[in-house]
């Protein structure tokens, strides 16, 4: 698939600590559930250890933090399919109080 700069990616943490948490239930439910357009990409450590399992989604750079797969299809349906962040998920860290699109 060819990847364009305004590509829409998802990456999720694989890295040890998300790992212990469940990460990869959380890489396989969004490799089953994303749309063919959203390139999911097993990540490195994303620097947020502890908060796990990390996601982050690209280009808008919104995070989620504690993701469980039986969450995943809340992120596919409502923010990758339609376009609106799932707030209730969000990293507080990174988007604490801010209500930008
Ligand atoms: S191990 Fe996932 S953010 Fe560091």
């Amino acid at each position: 698939m060819k990847i364009t700069e305004s590509s829409r990616r998802v990456l999720v943490c694989q890295n040890r600590t998300c790992r212990k948490q469940g990460a990869a239930k959380v890489l396989a439910a969004f490799e089953k559930l994303s749309p063919s357009e959203v390139e999911v990409v097993a990540s490195g450590c994303l620097g947020q250890c502890g908060n796990g399992p990390m996601v982050l989604v690209l280009p808008e750079e919104v995070w989620y933090s504690g993701v469980c797969a039986e969450e995943v299809a809340a992120i596919t349906e409502q923010h990758l399919r339609g376009g609106k962040r799932v707030e209730r998920m969000l990293y507080r860290k990174f988007h604490g109080f801010s209500q930008q699109p």
